[in-house]
């Protein structure tokens, strides 16, 4: 294999740990699994990282920004974490109305995180960006002590699931839009993929993922079908899950969307990450800190609200009429009016955020 040298013409100006470090160049050797891990949706044949060939790949509107600006408003001055950076939409809408925060940029998508560099890079050292999960943002958050210098994390951004670009790429195999390899990997260099995991789930398993995720009905159907046909490619699963739910059966939206949604879920391990990055945020948020969370289906939205109802209670299950009596503490409190929804004038604009659900907790001084 050919180890030939390019020099791309972008320098990350951006700090940005895990991938690519403060250069004045970028040395991307020309193989095919660098062009796949980087850039997967460009044609073999390019290799540059092109500036505005990258702004075009990676188009993300960020949902509910207007409303993550207001929540983040009256923090003091100190850093966010942005644990779910994607191209650094609210990142840099954070940056750009508040001089005196810095941002900690998170994700586990290479791709995300080279055009987050991009965006961010007019900020310089008030952005860093770390490659990882927020399950393990407390240690991210210690590794890198040296750039947050004493400062309290005084918000984090926890923008759910996937964005648009990677729904979009027609190799990564998230969307049943375009035929692709089933793939499913936020991060392309970790774990299985969809297709391997079919390989190896069994029916009870596989069932239970389609019943969480909406499948009531079909769900041994569809697990079935989709266990017999072993699918490769996003065609294949949506043909698999076809067979399984009759015409006169299927509801509105395409008939595929819930099996798409759960083996995502799975691939990522989306649940136990959400749980753990929860626990995670609380724990590394300065009093008075803010967490906000936006989830895009009803399951972590669930989730969510379990996570910010126990923090503002502190777990105490005494009866209403009677008071706290068992002398739990309250680690959060949680404003009136739950979620917070994106607005008509939002809707027009981005239909994606009609699912958004925005929920906001700041940490209770001890
Ligand atoms: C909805 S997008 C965020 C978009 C971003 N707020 C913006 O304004 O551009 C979600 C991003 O979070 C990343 N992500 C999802 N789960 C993650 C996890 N557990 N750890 C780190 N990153 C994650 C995805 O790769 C994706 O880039």
């Amino acid at each position: 294999m050919t180890s030939e040298v390019r020099t791309a013409p972008n320098p990350y100006k951006v700090s940005c740990a895990g991938i690519l470090r403060r250069s004045p160049t970028i040395q991307l050797p020309a193989t095919s699994s660098t062009r796949w891990h980087l850039f997967p949706h460009f044609p073999q044949s390019v290799v540059q990282v092109d500036e505005q060939r990258m702004s075009r790949a990676f188009h993300h509107i960020p949902v509910l920004k207007e409303e993550v600006l207001a929540t983040f408003r009256s923090v003091m001055p100190g850093v966010i974490v942005d644990a779910t950076l994607g191209g650094a939409g609210h990142a840099s809408a954070l940056l750009a109305e508040r001089n005196d925060l810095a941002v900690l940029g998170i994700d586990r998508d290479a791709i995300a995180r080279a055009a987050a560099s991009e965006r961010l890079e007019p900020f310089g050292d008030r952005a860093h960006i770390v490659a990882g999960t927020f399950s393990t943002m407390a240690d991210m958050v210690e590794a890198s002590g040296s750039w947050i210098n004493g400062r309290p994390i005084v918000g984090i951004l926890m923008d759910l699931g996937v964005s648009s670009p990677q729904l979009d790429d027609e190799t990564r195999g998230f969307s049943f839009r375009a035929d692709a390899p089933l793939d499913m990997r936020m991060d392309m260099s970790d774990g299985p993929t969809a297709a391997e995991y079919i390989e190896s789930v069994d029916l009870d398993t596989l069932r239970a993922l389609l019943r969480e995720h909406g499948e009531q009905k079909f769900a041994n159907a569809i697990a079935k079908s989709i266990l017999a046909r072993q699918p490769k490619t996003t065609s294949e699963l949506v043909v698999a899950v076809e067979a399984a739910v009759p015409m006169a059966a299927r509801r509105r939206g395409h008939v595929a969307t819930r099996a798409f949604q759960a083996l995502r879920v799975a691939i990522n391990e989306e649940d136990r990450e959400l749980e753990e990055g929860l626990r995670s945020a609380l724990a590394i948020l300065a009093p008075e800190g803010v967490l906000a969370v936006i989830a895009y289906h009803s399951g972590e939205d669930r989730v969510v609200k379990e996570f910010l109802r126990t923090q503002s209670t502190g777990g105490c299950t005494c009866p209403v009429m009677l008071g706290c009596v068992c002398g739990a503490t309250p680690t959060m409190s949680v404003s009136r009016g739950g979620a917070i929804v994106a607005s008509e004038n939002e809707l027009d604009v981005n239909p994606r955020a009609r699912s958004a659900r925005m929920r906001v907790g700041r940490k209770v001084v001890a």
